[in-house]
């Protein structure tokens, strides 16, 4: 039998998703903002949006600078990602009170890529669509870069590395071993 779940409960039936850090930064601010709200667009042009709150400090500056970038942490960033849902970019600079490396982008993106994270997705900004209280930013993928040793044959081997998935609130798990289907 189902249960009826709260319309504003609704997310949680399909917030199941790898957890993403998106970075954004504008003159001398910046900020790390973990992100489970976010989709795949389009192929051609390549592109990705993620959905950020009206409110955060990430969506005024990527509204100034016009671009951001996804980084894709390991289990092993747990804790860092915890610390940077913690709290805004306003009040502090995440890179380091998480401890976490900014890196220059590969591409001409001037917004910091995550040192540590084991895949990037370097994005400049399309268009912006309200929906509701937040914003979709939607990106066209500049540049994207991936750990060799957990991105085989153009696709994460969840084998070799494990990612954070996550519930909602502060409850999360780990990816397990692929299967491949049968036709
Ligand atoms: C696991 C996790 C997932 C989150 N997903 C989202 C999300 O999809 N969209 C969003 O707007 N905020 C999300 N948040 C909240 C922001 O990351 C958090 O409020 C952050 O501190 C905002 O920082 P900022 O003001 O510097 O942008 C999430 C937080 C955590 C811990």
């Amino acid at each position: 039998m189902k249960k009826m779940v709260d319309e504003s409960k609704a997310s949680r039936l399909v917030n199941c998703g790898m957890i993403i850090l998106v970075t954004a930064a504008y003159k001398d601010k910046s900020t790390i903002t973990p992100c489970a709200w976010y989709l795949p667009l389009s192929k051609k042009p390549p592109s990705v949006g993620v959905a950020l709150a009206k409110s955060h400090f990430s969506s005024e500056l990527i509204k100034k600078s016009q671009e951001f970038i996804i980084n894709i942490p390991h289990w092993s960033l747990l804790e860092k990602v915890i610390v940077c849902g913690s709290v805004s970019g306003r009040q502090v600079d995440k890179f380091k009170e998480a401890h976490l490396t900014p890196q220059k982008a590969h591409s001409l993106v001037k917004t910091p890529k995550v040192d540590e994270c084991v895949g990037n997705i370097e994005c400049s900004l399309w268009d912006i669509k309200e929906v509701g209280d937040h914003y979709l930013f939607l990106g066209e993928v500049i540049y994207a870069e991936a750990e060799e040793d957990f991105f085989i044959n153009d696709m994460w081997d969840t084998q070799r590395g494990d990612f954070i998935f996550h519930l909602g609130s502060r409850f999360f798990f780990k990816s397990s071993p692929s299967i491949e289907a049968r036709k």
